[in-house]
Formats: structure tokens, C-alpha cells, sequence
């Protein structure tokens, strides 16, 4: 078995948890209480026809719940997150991040918004491609301020708390597996400690043991450090831990019911 497999096998809860407390005596932003969505649409316009790919939803996220929201392909998964990250604006609604309104928000104000108070874990990781994996954890804090010799301190801890062996540390992209791109990606958003985090299908290219072990932390990361966690998955599994759990079909969205 090879040093990596051993490191991963003897990743335990009590280390996780460790790392946890260690990644989160830094934080570079504030807290968000909850986030609140009022019958927020989105529309685009494709090849002169009008797609609908949210219809006035309305939820709320709380600081402290680890929500997943579920639903097929095409239905509105990944315009939902964006939404909720500041990458695009609804066509109608309110979004309240706080009492801040989301919404109004100038550009600006949405890339700092999106700088110091998302983690997003993109469905596609979008990490730079001649960057190695700890650079591309790094550099958020860069666009921080963060030091260098902290900036790598801080990505090393959070590549080990996403279960990515040392030795790959120093790859490139291209030089990963797509799972090893994945934990890149998870560690990334994790680094400078936000209060919100996005993931979209975040454990599509895991192996089904480090992607129990990345949503059990991203639970603990709401749970525990009292974030807001929305994860899209399509893991029946994944969503039976969530505290809520939202679906979504033809962009409606609709609260489901946990049955015990
Ligand atoms: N930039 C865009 N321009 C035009 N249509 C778009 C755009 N982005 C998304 N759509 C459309 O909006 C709908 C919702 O797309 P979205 O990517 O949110 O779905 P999803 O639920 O994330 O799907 P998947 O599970 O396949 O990732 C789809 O019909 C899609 O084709
Ligand atoms: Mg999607």
C-alpha cells in the first residue's frame, strides 16, 4: 500500500476535527446569520429563446445547517449557487445575505463579496492550470494580503484537511486525478475561512471514502463553526445528513421533508 493510501487510512475524526480547529483560528471575514431568498428568478436568453432556470424561489439558509439541495440535470442546481455566490445577479427577487441585500450589489461590491465571504467548490474545479495545487489554495489569501510564509502554512493545512497527501502537493493540475483535482478545489475554498460555502457536487470524483470523509468535515464546518453549507449532490447518502434539504425541478424550488 502506498504512503499515500496509509496517510488517507489513518485520517481519523479526531485528526480532522484537529486540522478543523487549526483552520479556523483564522478568520478573515465576519459572520453571516442567514442567508434569505425571496422569489428570485433568473432568466437567460439563448439563441433568441428565453430560458427559465429559477422561478421565484423562496428558502432560507441558517448559519450552523449543512443544506443540500437536490434535483436532475438542467433543472437549476448550478444557477442557484452562482446566484448565492455573487457570480450572477437575478433577473427578479431578493437575495439577503444578513441584512445586506445581495441584489443591489454593484460589481464591485460582488468581487469582494465573493473574495472574503465565498468558498466556492465549482462543479468543474476551475483551478488554474500552471499553478501547483498549493498555489492554487494560496491564492485567495494572496488576493487577501496574506504573507507568504502564511499563505503557505494556511494551504498546507487546509490540502491535508481536503485529504490530499504531501507528495502531491507541489502538481499541477494536469499532474492530478480528477479526485485529487476535487480536494484541490475543496481546499481552495476553504482557506480563507469564509462564512459561506457553495459546493457543487463537491464529491462527484471521489472515491466513496474520502467523499464521506469531505462531507462529514463540510458538515462539521456548518455544525461546528456555525457556517452556512450548501452542497448540490446528487448522493442520497450526502443528503440524509443534511439539516435541509431543497429540490429542484424546472427551476422551482420546493423544502423537503426529512422522514426519520
Ligand atoms: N449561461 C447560460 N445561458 C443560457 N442558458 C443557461 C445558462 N446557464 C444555464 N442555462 C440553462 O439553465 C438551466 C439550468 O442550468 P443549471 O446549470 O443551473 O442546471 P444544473 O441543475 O446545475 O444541471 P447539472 O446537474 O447538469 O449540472 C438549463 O436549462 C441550462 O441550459
Ligand atoms: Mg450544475
Amino acid at each position: 500500500m502506498s504512503s499515500f493510501k496509509r496517510g488517507l487510512r489513518n485520517l481519523g475524526r479526531n485528526r480532522s476535527r484537529n486540522l478543523l480547529l487549526i483552520l479556523n483560528r483564522r478568520r478573515c471575514c465576519g459572520v453571516v446569520k442567514n442567508i434569505k431568498v425571496k422569489e428570485v428568478s433568473k432568466e437567460f436568453s439563448f439563441g433568441g429563446q428565453i430560458v427559465a432556470a429559477l422561478r421565484e424561489a423562496t428558502f432560507d439558509l441558517e448559519a450552523g445547517n449543512f443544506t443540500c439541495i437536490v434535483g436532475p440535470s438542467g433543472s437549476g442546481k448550478s444557477t442557484l449557487v452562482n446566484l448565492l455566490g455573487g457570480l450572477e445577479g437575478p433577473t427578479a427577487g431578493e437575495i439577503f445575505v444578513g441584512k445586506i441585500p445581495l441584489h443591489r450589489f454593484s460589481e464591485k461590491e460582488l468581487t469582494l463579496y465573493r473574495r472574503q465571504s465565498v468558498g466556492f467548490i465549482f462543479q468543474f474545479f476551475h483551478l488554474i492550470p500552471n499553478l501547483s495545487a498549493q498555489e492554487n489554495v494560496e491564492l485567495p489569501l494572496e488576493f487577501n494580503g496574506l504573507p507568504k510564509a502564511r499563505r503557505a502554512e494556511r494551504a498546507r493545512q487546509c490540502l491535508e484537511a481536503a485529504e490530499l497527501g504531501p507528495e502531491r502537493f507541489h502538481h499541477n493540475p494536469k499532474r492530478l486525478s480528477g479526485g485529487e483535482q476535487q480536494r484541490v478545489a475543496i481546499a481552495r475554498a476553504l482557506a480563507t475561512n469564509p462564512p459561506l460555502i457553495l459546493a457543487d457536487e463537491p464529491t462527484g470524483n471521489l472515491d466513496s471514502r474520502t467523499g464521506k470523509a469531505i462531507i462529514s468535515l463540510l458538515a462539521r464546518l456548518a455544525r461546528e463553526e456555525k457556517k452556512i453549507v450548501l452542497v448540490v449532490t446528487h448522493d442520497r447518502d450526502t443528503a440524509r445528513q443534511a439539516d435541509q434539504v431543497l429540490s429542484i425541478k424546472d427551476g422551482i424550488v420546493s423544502r423537503v421533508e426529512h422522514t426519520a
